[in-house]
């Protein structure tokens, strides 16, 4: 147990051996008065793959940008790798820039700085976390060839295809080692083909052991993949358990309705 310091001098111990990289409990969020997160509870442990599906506008990005801290919540506690971020909804952790490095996060549109070659791209986060530069140009070049990019290094972003920019984006996320990638419908906006060889990407992801948690309505590759799935729906996780309980055997109507309405659109 060590103690973290506080902006706000109540000390909260970090417990080292929380087998959970993100902890969420009775999280809360309003926009403008409106209540979007309503008590949400989610655990992810080290090493496992949560997905996490639901109608849209049912907090699902919301809830991710809680657990990458770029919201702030109003309620509810965040921890990350056992160390309180949020308590009661009050920052109780000094240094949300570097637990933030400790959780990689992938947009639905990429989001890659347009002026920017694709190594620039995945050196840039680097350089902001102080990696050295020959560091993180090697760890940069070394991550392009894992996601199949190998030779795009010198292209920019709108010289690449969606798939391409997708890939360059999970690159970026990798090179700050996080501990745990949080990918917000990654291939949403992708063709059948792109959307092909990202979710390689992600398997071999998997594969690895990388902790993820996947906001996806690709519900064979969340049944794939994951070991954990999570409805959200109207900011309250309806249910949550094995993909083969959820995905198949839904014990909740709004769940089996959602499901429904996914097999209706195919
Ligand atoms: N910054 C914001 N300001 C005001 N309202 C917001 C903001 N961000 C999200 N919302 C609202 O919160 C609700 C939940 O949005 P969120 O993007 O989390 O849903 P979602 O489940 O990710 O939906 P989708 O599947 O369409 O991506 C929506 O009604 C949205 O309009
Ligand atoms: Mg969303």
């Amino acid at each position: 147990m060590t103690a973290t310091k506080p902006q706000d001098g109540i000390t909260v111990s970090a417990d080292q051996d929380d087998p959970a990289v993100i902890r969420v409990g009775n999280l809360t969020k309003s926009f403008e008065g409106r209540p979007v997160l309503r008590g949400i509870d989610l655990r992810v442990d080290r090493g496992s793959i949560v997905s996490v599906i639901g109608r849209s506008g049912g907090g699902k990005t919301t809830l991710l940008r809680c657990m990458n801290l770029l919201e702030r919540p109003d309620g509810g506690t965040i921890s990350i790798s056992g160390e309180p971020v949020f308590a009661d909804g009050r920052q109780v952790h000094g240094d949300l820039a570097r637990l933030r490095q400790r959780v990689g996060m992938v947009f639905q549109r990429f989001n890659l700085f347009p002026h920017l070659t694709a190594i620039e791209n995945v050196v840039i986060g680097q350089r902001c976390a102080k990696v050295a530069e020959r560091e993180a140009l090697e760890r940069a070049a070394a991550l392009l060839k894992r996601v199949g990019l190998a030779h795009r290094g010198l292209a920019y972003p709108d010289q690449m295809s969606g798939g391409e920019q997708q890939r360059v984006a999970i690159a970026r996320a990798l090179a700050l080692r996080p501990e745990v990638l949080l990918f917000d419908e990654p291939t949403s906006s992708l063709d059948p083909e792109a959307t092909r060889e990202v979710l390689r990407v992600m398997r071999e992801l998997a594969a690895e052991g990388m902790t993820m948690v996947l906001v996806t309505h690709e519900i064979s590759f969340a049944r794939e993949v994951a070991d954990w799935t999570v409805y959200v729906d109207d900011g309250v996780v309806v249910e949550q358990g094995p993909p083969s309980e959820v995905l198949d055997r839904p014990a909740h109507e709004r769940t089996r309705r959602f499901l429904t309405s996914l097999d209706t659109l195919d």
